[in-house]
């Protein structure tokens, strides 16, 4: 696989990866769901939160501040670093976000009990979230951004980064189940 690649589409979705992270630090609190059942099962779940999702995306939102301020800096080394509109930033982190409660709601559709794994699904839930969101708000920018190359190397790439980031906070006691 082609380095500039893998480097482009770590770049490129780090805003959508670091608010689940975020989320896990500073989440908690009153659910989205406000208790709120279906069928018998919670509709979402105590492990969506309204302070997770506002600190998630703004934490996403800031990564990509981050990443156009060190544009600059990494292009002096031979990289042409993607840079983000604030609508593309913001539809990265919120989207991912989105992804993350969608398919939450799946899961208590299928019976999981919040914290069930879904192989597949919880590592590419965000990833979904966040190429729909960006492409609503930020049409042009997703569309000169995304080709059929580098989605492809996001969804190779993210289950892999998934599967460590979550060990390291299962290790670390972030999280209480390694996936
Ligand atoms: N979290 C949060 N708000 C969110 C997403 C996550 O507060 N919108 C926090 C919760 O404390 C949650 C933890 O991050 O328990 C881990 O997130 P995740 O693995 O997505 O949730 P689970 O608890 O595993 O619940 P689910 O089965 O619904 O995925
Ligand atoms: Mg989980």
């Amino acid at each position: 696989m082609d380095g500039t690649l893998i480097f482009s589409a770590l770049w490129v979705m780090l805003p959508a990866y670091i608010p689940n992270n975020a989320a896990v630090v500073a989440g908690g609190g009153l659910p989205v769901d406000g208790g709120r059942t279906l069928n018998g099962n919670r509709l979402l779940g105590d492990g969506k939160t309204w302070r997770g999702i506002l600190l998630g995306t703004l934490a996403g939102v800031c990564v990509a501040g981050t990443l156009n301020i060190s544009a600059p800096f990494v292009q002096m080394i031979g990289f042409n670093p993607i840079r983000f509109s604030l609508r593309a930033a913001f539809g990265l982190a919120f989207g991912a976000m989105c992804g993350d409660l969608f398919a939450s709601f799946l899961k208590r559709r299928m019976g999981k009990q919040r914290g069930a794994p879904l192989p597949g699904i919880d590592q590419l839930d965000f990833v979904c979230g966040a190429l729909c969101v960006t492409t609503i708000l930020a049409p042009g920018w997703t569309f000169q951004v995304f080709n059929v190359a580098l989605i492809g190397v996001v969804i190779i790439v993210t289950p892999l980064l998934h599967v460590m980031t979550n060990i390291v906070a299962f290790v670390t006691s972030l999280k209480d189940e390694p996936y």
